[in-house]
This record gives structure tokens, sequence and C-alpha cells, in this order.
């Protein structure tokens, strides 16, 4: 087993927004390195249930689902209480629940924001809230959130997405050093383009170049094992880190960026 697999042998971790694509992956993927319990949470029951009667066949007693909308603070507290005393600890918290929220500033109503932040944003930030107790009193846990390329090339038409991951991003990173050193680790982490269901649910299809699943929970799970800051899950994230505030790059930036919002404006969705 190398490094990424060791850490995750023998821990338990729950994930939200674990009944597809990266959250389903980073579970599954857990369970292949060793992980001792996974609480998978989701608000969508059918797709829960069959996955994770999928993966109990694989890793009988491992895998455990738990009903969770992750924007009812209730649920969310609920779900950690009830994944702790499965698992008997909380090593690892995934924060992955979110959507792609695309469309039009001029359309979107302030309540609209507030349900974006409530999901994007505030799901997190309770999940963190709910488990802090439990790894204060173990000495030690992972807390890791699942951001976007977006927060660092913000693209239009995409605003509420933009503005929820770039405030879960500073939540995140500022966090990880108020809880330094209690022995809580955090971490930031974008899975890069990936082939979910999320492109589908925003009206369109994901680029060819879309990795899958699996490999962004791969990257994460390697980078989130080494401690990093901020993983980067594909060389797309990278460059768009490097890039999207440096001012030697602010004439490009806006090139690219002002090429995405006349595209999408004229009905191609391109990233
Ligand atoms: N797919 C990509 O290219 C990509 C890129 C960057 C970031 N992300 C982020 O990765 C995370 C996972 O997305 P995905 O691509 O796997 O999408 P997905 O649609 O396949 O999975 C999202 C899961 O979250 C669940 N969910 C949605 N709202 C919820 C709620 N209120 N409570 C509980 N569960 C809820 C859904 O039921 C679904 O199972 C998201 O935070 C997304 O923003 C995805």
């Amino acid at each position: 087993m190398n490094a990424t697999g060791e850490y995750y042998r023998g821990k338990v971790a729950a994930v939200t927004g674990a009944a597809s694509g990266i959250g389903l992956a980073l579970a599954e993927t857990m369970l292949s390195y060793g992980a001792e319990k996974v609480v998978l949470a989701d608000f969508n029951d059918e797709n829960l249930a069959r996955e994770t009667a999928r993966l109990d066949k694989a890793y009988p007693g491992k895998a455990l689902g738990l009903h969770c909308d992750v924007t009812k603070k209730g649920d969310v507290q609920k779900m950690i209480r009830k994944a702790a005393e499965i698992g008997g600890r909380i090593d690892i918290l995934f924060n992955n629940a979110g959507a792609g929220l695309g469309g039009s500033f001029d359309k979107q109503t302030n309540e609209d924001w507030q349900k974006a932040f409530a999901l994007n944003f505030y799901g997190a930030l309770y999940g963190i809230r709910a488990v802090l107790p439990i790894m204060r009193k173990q000495g030690s846990g992972h807390i890791v959130d699942i951001i976007s390329g977006i927060a660092f090339s913000p693209m239009a038409y995409q605003t509420m997405y933009s503005a929820t991951k770039a405030a879960l991003n500073g939540l995140t990173l500022a966090l990880r050093y108020e809880l330094w050193d209690e022995n809580i680790r955090v971490t930031s982490a974008t899975p890069g383009t990936t082939a979910t269901a999320i492109w589908k649910a925003g009206g369109t299809e994901p680029p060819p170049n879309a990795q899958s699943p699996e490999q962004s929970a791969q990257t994460i799970l390697a980078g989130v094992a080494k401690n990093e800051r901020l993983v980067l899950g594909d060389q797309g994230d990278v460059s768009g880190a490097r890039a999207c505030f440096n001012p030697d790059f602010a004439a490009g930036q806006d090139d690219y960026l002002l090429n995405v919002a006349r595209k999408r404006r004229s009905g191609q969705w391109v990233v």
C-alpha cells in the first residue's frame, strides 16, 4: 500500500453529496484503501440506497448511507452525530455536496442567491461546526471542503457558483491555521473538470477532456493525505490558479474570460 492508501487505512470518514459523482468516488476509493467505515450522506435517497447497497456488497459493513440535506443545519448535525456513533469517531469529513448554479445574473433573485449560499457555503459550514467538537475530543481530524477551479477563475453566467465557491475557499484556507495547533487539518480541494451529473443538471454535457470521478478522487485523496493546503484536481485548475489573480496575466485573463462570457451568451457552454 502506498503513502496515500496508508492515510485512509482504518479511518472513519463521512462524505456529503456521496450518492453520485465525485463524492461517491471519494467514498469508494477510501474503502478500496482500507477505510474502516465510510458514511455516505446525501438527500437523493434513491441513489443513496442503490450506491450504499452496491458498496456494502463489496465492503461488507463498511459503507453506510444516511439521509442528509446539507442546507438543513439539523440534518447535518444529526448525520454527523450518527456517523460518530456508527464509526466511534470521525477522522475525515468531506464537505462535497454542491451544485453548479448557472444562469444570467439578471434573472436571479436575492432568494436564488440565498439558496445558492445555503447549499454551496452553509452546507459546509454546518458540517464544520458539527464535526469540530468531535475532532477536538479525539485530538485529531481532517476537514476537506470541495471547492472548484471557478473560485480562481470566476466565470460569467456562473456568478453564484463563483461567489459561493470562492467564499468556501476563503473560509477553508483561513480556518486551516486557526485549527492547525489543535491537530485538526483543513484542506481545500478542486476536483478538476470531471464527468458527473452536475453538467447535465446544468443543461449541458461534460467537455470531452473531462476526467473521471475516480481520477478526481485519487488526486484529491493523494493531496489530502499529504495535508496540502489547496489540492488542485487537474492541470486546468493549476493554470487557472496561477494565472487568475496574477497582474502579469491580466490582459490574457480578460481575453479568455470575455470570450467565455460571449460564447455562453450566444448559447455555447464553454469553460
Ligand atoms: N464535476 C465537476 O466538473 C466539478 C468541478 C469542480 C467542482 N465540483 C464540485 O464537486 C462537488 C461534487 O459534484 P459532482 O460533480 O460530483 O456532482 P454530482 O451532481 O454528481 O453530485 C452531487 C451530489 O450532491 C448531492 N446534493 C445536492 N444537493 C444536496 C443537498 N442539499 N444535500 C445533500 N446532498 C446534496 C446530489 O444528490 C449528488 O449526489 C460539488 O461541490 C461541485 O461543485 C465539480
